[in-house]
């Protein structure tokens, strides 16, 4: 049995905006854990045999008419269980206490104090306050028939719970979120003193896994990869390339939205470093003809998608006997696309491909379609991919394409090029680069008035962006200092020809997306 399949947390997803992060904290500590709907059937759940359940947080209320049901067999499976928030109340109506409505509501810092010994608070100091993340409106105000209140907060005088026959654990607070003191050491506790479970995700042997994996899949067969020179697709073409080595040929098309030295890093890392079979096709010419006077994002985005998989299949089909299409989907792509307490996951069609290439016959190979970016990462700096392309800031599919507002003509590729790689040349000396989430340039057509030296000019406007985000689904912006913000619009507007302006996007996710358009 493999180190998945004997050592694995379930995690129920309610609708927490924390649901991955609980279930990246548990990788964290060792364990492999998945996220499934609370609709799991029963025979899915059979199959998992899970260590331990862990019950995320959500917006809806145990006494509304709408809520989120769970089925017993899974909270009376004698399987441990931990609550967190909304998983601790359904935990608790479900068991025949009460749960009411808090007076006073807690959203963001409160302490919390232990009352009663508990394996969950294993090591903890008894006496010390513990900073607690907090977020509800509903509190648990009797406890089930068996259950214990193990501590008390600021304004909840049950805020976490225990059976310990049982083995069901509730947490009012969140010990996912790096604001709770000791949040890591009392998921470690339920992991390793309640579920017993074994320390075995580690990146040493999910590198071992995934090869073994894909030479079991891939047997003496051809795989091709489109590779889009980000993290993700470099990281399975070196697991690919270690596990059946010239069974693997990557394909890299220029689309000519890439950012500036884009195209020679990507065939300098894959090539000359990583000794992987690359060819590289030059389509510049044919998406500069194809985008002509497109204008809006969406149409952007398609008809990017459908040149480039026509493309792809046509240089695909060149190579003979291939079987397999090897694709970067993670984690949260799936976890995302499979809609909230949906029966099923949907597997999100793969961004920088749009769409599996047509008439081919291709089976799909998704060897980190289990793991979150930082797992990614860890696994590509152990594979000694530069650490330069792993740290880099998400780059999109359609490119620079949907960073020029309105039409794309060659020149502005340009300009927009230039503009962003002074932005980034100046973030990374200023040590900026690694805080900041996601740093861009946008390319804006319209002209504003300017003086240079003593020349009037009127020339185009660029816009940058830079934000700070733990899952890319909401963000916050990034603060740069006005003296750094001063510099690089200066240097912007002196060395790229064609800007006479720079503006700085303080709009925050929601209501602005992260990228233009
Ligand atoms: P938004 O703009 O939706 O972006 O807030 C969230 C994240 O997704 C990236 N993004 C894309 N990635 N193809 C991609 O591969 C796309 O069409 C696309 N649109 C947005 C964006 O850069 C950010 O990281």
């Amino acid at each position: 049995m493999s180190n998945k399949e004997s050592n694995l947390i379930l995690i129920i997803d309610f609708g927490s905006q924390y649901t991955q992060l609980i279930a990246r904290r548990v990788r964290e500590s060792g364990v492999y854990s998945i996220v499934k709907s609370n609709y799991i059937s029963k025979n899915e759940f059979s199959k998992l045999k899970p260590k331990g359940i862990i019950l995320s947080g959500g917006p809806e209320s145990v006494s509304s008419t709408k809520i989120h049901k769970l089925s017993g067999f899974i909270l009376e499976s004698g399987i441990p269980i931990l609550g967190i928030c909304y998983g601790m109340q359904l935990i608790t109506h479900y068991f025949k206490g009460k749960v009411s409505l808090s007076t006073k509501k807690e959203f963001g810092h409160s302490t919390f104090k232990i009352t009663k010994s508990s394996k969950l608070f294993n090591s903890l100091n008894k006496k010390i306050k513990l900073k607690v993340w907090m977020s509800h409106s509903d509190k648990v105000s009797k406890l089930p028939v068996g259950f214990e209140n193990l501590g008390s907060s600021d304004n909840t005088k049950i805020a976490a719970i225990s059976d310990p026959i049982r083995k069901i654990y509730g947490l009012q607070f969140h010990p996912e979120v790096t604001h709770t003191d000791f949040g890591a050491q009392i998921i470690n506790n339920y992991l390793y003193k309640i579920c017993n479970c074994k320390k075995t995700w580690t990146t040493k042997n999910i590198i071992n896994e995934t090869i073994e994996n894909i030479r079991n899949k891939i047997k003496d067969k051809k795989v091709i990869l489109a590779l889009s020179g980000g993290v993700d697709s470099t990281v399975v073409a070196a697991l690919l390339h270690k596990a059946i080595s010239k069974q693997l040929t990557c394909i890299f098309i220029d689309t000519g939205m890439m950012r500036k030295y884009e195209v020679d890093e990507v065939k300098k890392n894959i090539s000359q470093k990583l000794k992987i079979k690359l060819i590289t096709i030059d389509a510049c010419k044919i998406f500069f003809s194809k985008l002509k006077n497109i204008t809006s994002p969406e149409k952007k985005r398609k008809v990017i998608g459908e040149t480039f998989i026509r493309i792809f299949e046509k240089e695909a089909k060149k190579l003979k006997d291939i079987q397999f299409l090897a694709q970067g989907t993670i984690y949260p792509d799936i976890i995302e696309s499979s809609s909230k307490n949906s029966k099923s996951d949907v597997i999100k069609s793969h961004h920088n491909v749009g769409g599996l290439p047509k008439n081919m016959n291709l089976k799909l190979v998704e060897p980190i379609k289990s793991l979150f970016k930082d797992e990614v990462r860890k696994i590509g700096k152990s594979l000694k991919i530069p650490m330069g392309l792993i740290n880099r800031h998400p780059f999109p599919g359609p490119g620079l394409a949907v960073r020029i507002i309105g039409d794309i003509t060659s020149d502005k590729v340009k300009i927009l090029q230039e503009v962003d790689h002074i932005f980034i040349e100046e973030l990374k000396k200023n040590n900026l680069y690694n805080k900041i989430s996601q740093a861009l340039a946008v390319f804006l057509p319209i002209k504003s008035v300017g003086v240079m030296g003593d020349q009037r000019q009127y020339n185009y406007v660029v816009a940058l962006r830079a934000v700070k985000t733990v899952d890319f689904m909401t963000a916050s912006v990034s603060e740069i200092p006005y003296n750094i913000l001063n510099k690089i619009s200066t240097r912007i507007v002196n060395e790229v020809e064609g800007v006479a302006r720079v503006v700085f996007d303080i709009t925050s996710k929601p209501p602005g997306t992260i990228e233009w358009e």
